[in-house]
C-alpha cells in the first residue's frame, strides 16, 4: 500500500518548523504533539459510526457515535512517546501500549527490550507511532510484534519517511497503511533522513 501523505497546509507549515535547526526543544516537542493530533484526525477518518439518539436541551436528535473498534496507541520508544499526548487529547479513551526496540550492533536486527500491550489488542485499531521511518527496521518489527500479539488492524503514523523504510514496510507489511507528512530524498551514511530534521528523540527530549 503506498503511503498516505498529509498535504494539509497546517501540517506542512508545522513540519517546516520541525525541520528548522533553530527550533528549540520546547517548541519542537509542542509541534510534534500538534502534528500527531492532526495526523490522528486523518488516520481515524475510516472509523465506523452508529446511529444514536441523544436528548438535547430542546428535543431528541438522531445523531452519530463511534462504534466498533477502540484505539491502541503504540509508541516505539523513545521518540514515539512525543506523539502520544497530542493524540490522547483527541481520544482520551485510547489505551497506550509500548514497544522498546534497539538495533543489535552485530546483526543490525531489531531486538525487543520492553513490550507491554493491552490484553484486548486484537479488538483495537492499533496506531504505531514513530516520528521517523528511516530504514523501516523497527517499524516492521513493531508491526510483526503486534500481529503476533493478535492485532488485526494496524496503521503506522510517522511524521517523516525515507524511501527505504517505505519500501520495507510495503514489502513486509502491505496491509499496514503508512500515514506520513512527507517522504524525503534518502538516508545518509549514519542512517539519518536527508534533508530530514535530525534525531527526533534528541530534539524532543533535549538530549543533545
Ligand atoms: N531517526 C531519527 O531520529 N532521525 C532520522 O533522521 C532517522 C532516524
Amino acid at each position: 500500500m503506498s503511503p498516505t501523505i498529509l498535504t494539509h497546509p497546517l501540517i506542512q507549515h508545522k513540519l517546516t518548523m520541525l525541520r528548522d535547526i533553530d527550533t528549540g526543544v520546547k517548541i519542537f516537542r509542542e509541534v510534534v504533539g500538534e502534528i500527531a493530533m492532526l495526523m490522528c484526525y486523518e488516520a481515524m477518518r475510516d472509523l465506523s459510526l452508529e446511529d444514536v439518539k441523544v436528548t438535547t436541551p430542546v428535543s431528541i436528535a438522531s445523531s452519530k457515535a463511534l462504534s466498533g473498534k477502540k484505539l491502541a496507541l503504540v509508541p516505539i520508544l523513545r521518540a514515539g512517546l512525543g506523539m502520544v499526548d497530542g493524540i490522547l487529547s483527541l481520544v482520551p479513551s485510547a489505551k497506550v501500549a509500548h514497544i522498546g526496540l534497539y538495533r543489535d550492533p552485530e546483526t543490525l536486527l531489531p531486538v525487543e527490550y520492553y513490550c507491554k500491550m493491552p490484553h484486548d489488542i486484537s479488538e483495537r485499531a492499533c496506531f504505531i507511532l514513530d516520528p521517523m521511518l528511516a530504514t523501516g527496521g523497527t517499524a516492521a518489527a513493531a508491526a510483526q510484534y503486534l500481529k503476533d500479539a493478535g492485532a488485526r488492524s494496524i496503521k503506522l503514523l510517522t511524521i517523516l519517511s525515507a524511501p527505504p523504510g517505505v519500501e520495507k514496510m510495503e514489502q513486509e507489511h502491505p496491509d499496514v497503511e503508512i500515514i506520513t507528512c512527507a517522504v524525503d530524498q534518502c538516508l545518509n551514511d549514519h542512517g539519518y533522513i536527508v534533508p530530514g530534521l535530525g534525531d527526533a528523540g534528541d530534539r524532543i527530549f533535549g538530549t543533545k
